[in-house]
């Protein structure tokens, strides 16, 4: 049902891509196949001599044919990517000038933008709280509400001052666990991921970041009674964090196109009541989360009630719902869980 969903849109952005002149298809293998590096942009020895000015007209209105929002900001942030500059540094397009290449680049990622690629993808990497990680095709992005749950499981743990020994579950490009690990000297993180391609990443941002020394990134899907790689088949943890797909099956026809055509579905379905995965996180914590460890998850707007009658009814004595916390909308997203001392 949802591959059906994600195929119809993808159907009906071709249709916006040809409406708006553009095409999906190339916009979107340019991009993936790395054509516009800023790398090779820097190395062109060509005087630059086209104005940016000049080079933008008419994108405005192809992007807002496109269905794409905040258009100055997706503009500044490609030219600024163009130039090989950080976005801040371009305060306006005045004086600004694109060589033959870049002048070209700037085409293939407009087109790509208006194919509703999302701009974290084009750009190639993205900022998570004080990191700048890589972002890959294909692996979810972090998102703005994330770094709120970041920030406040450091809150939490900052005045620990024992080591704290982590899990995440389904750590997708890294971003929580390394923001975490930045944040906190005594924390040592072990991650599972089902996707390829993410687990390569997280493992490539650690790197990048220098924290690949406190980081560990198993490829493994977790399942009902294999919860984590064999490996860690007695290990228990301090603290569990995760984010973990809890999109409800109905709610998938509304998300928007750059979600649904070019993020990872794996990374999104939560079933039908947005908790399939969810559920397998708290049968997770029940086995390896050491007593008195804490859960911490984020979820979707309606689930914090409903985790707290789960807890309730069908994990009493062994995992105890202890709050649900606001993101900056208001809205009721993270749960902190924890394991009673008397559990086993
Ligand atoms: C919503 S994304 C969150 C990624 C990352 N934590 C973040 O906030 O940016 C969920 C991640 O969980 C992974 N995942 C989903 N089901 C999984 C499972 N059963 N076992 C391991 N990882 C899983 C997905 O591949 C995806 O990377």
């Amino acid at each position: 049902m949802l591959k059906l969903v994600a195929q119809q849109l993808r159907h009906q952005m071709r249709l916006i891509s040809r409406a708006s002149d553009v095409s999906y298809t190339k916009a979107t293998a340019s991009v993936t196949s790395g054509v516009s590096s800023s790398q090779e942009q820097q190395q062109s020895t060509q005087p630059p001599s086209i104005e940016v000015n000049k080079a933008l007209e008419g994108w405005p209105e192809k992007l807002r044919k496109a269905g794409v929002g905040d258009i100055d900001f997706n503009l500044k942030c490609l030219v600024a990517h163009v130039l090989g500059r950080k976005f801040n540094t371009v305060k306006d397009y005045n004086n600004l000038l694109f060589t033959d290449t870049q002048m070209q680049n700037f085409e293939r990622l407009c087109e790509a933008r208006c194919a509703r690629m999302p701009l974290q993808y084009i750009l190639g990497e993205w900022d998570f709280m004080d990191l700048t990680l890589k972002t890959s095709p294909s692996v979810f992005i972090p998102r703005p509400e994330t770094e709120e749950f970041v920030s406040k499981v450091i809150e939490v743990y900052r005045d620990v001052k024992e080591p704290i020994k982590m899990l995440e579950v389904g750590c997708g490009s890294g971003a929580m666990s390394l923001a975490i690990l930045h944040a906190l000297p005594n924390v040592q993180s072990t991650a599972i991921e089902r996707g390829n391609a993410a687990t390569e990443l997280a493992r490539e941002n650690a790197k990048l970041v220098g924290l690949e020394s406190r980081f560990i990134v198993y490829h493994h899907t977790m399942e009902e009674d294999k919860y984590l790689p064999s490996e860690l088949a007695n290990e228990t943890y301090d603290l569990i964090i995760g984010n973990p797909p809890y999109v409800k099956s109905e709610e998938f026809p509304l998300l928007q196109p750059e979600v649904v055509c070019y993020e990872n579905l794996n990374a999104l379905d939560g079933g039908p009541d947005g908790l399939r995965v969810a559920r397998l996180v708290f049968n997770l914590a029940c086995k390896h989360l050491r007593p008195g460890g804490k859960l911490w998850l984020e979820l979707g707007e309606d689930h914090p009630p409903l985790v707290q009658t789960i807890m309730d009814t069908q994990y009493e004595g062994r995992l105890r719902y202890i709050a649900g916390y606001k993101d900056q909308y208001k809205r009721n997203r993270f749960v902190e869980i924890e394991k009673p001392e008397t559990a086993n």
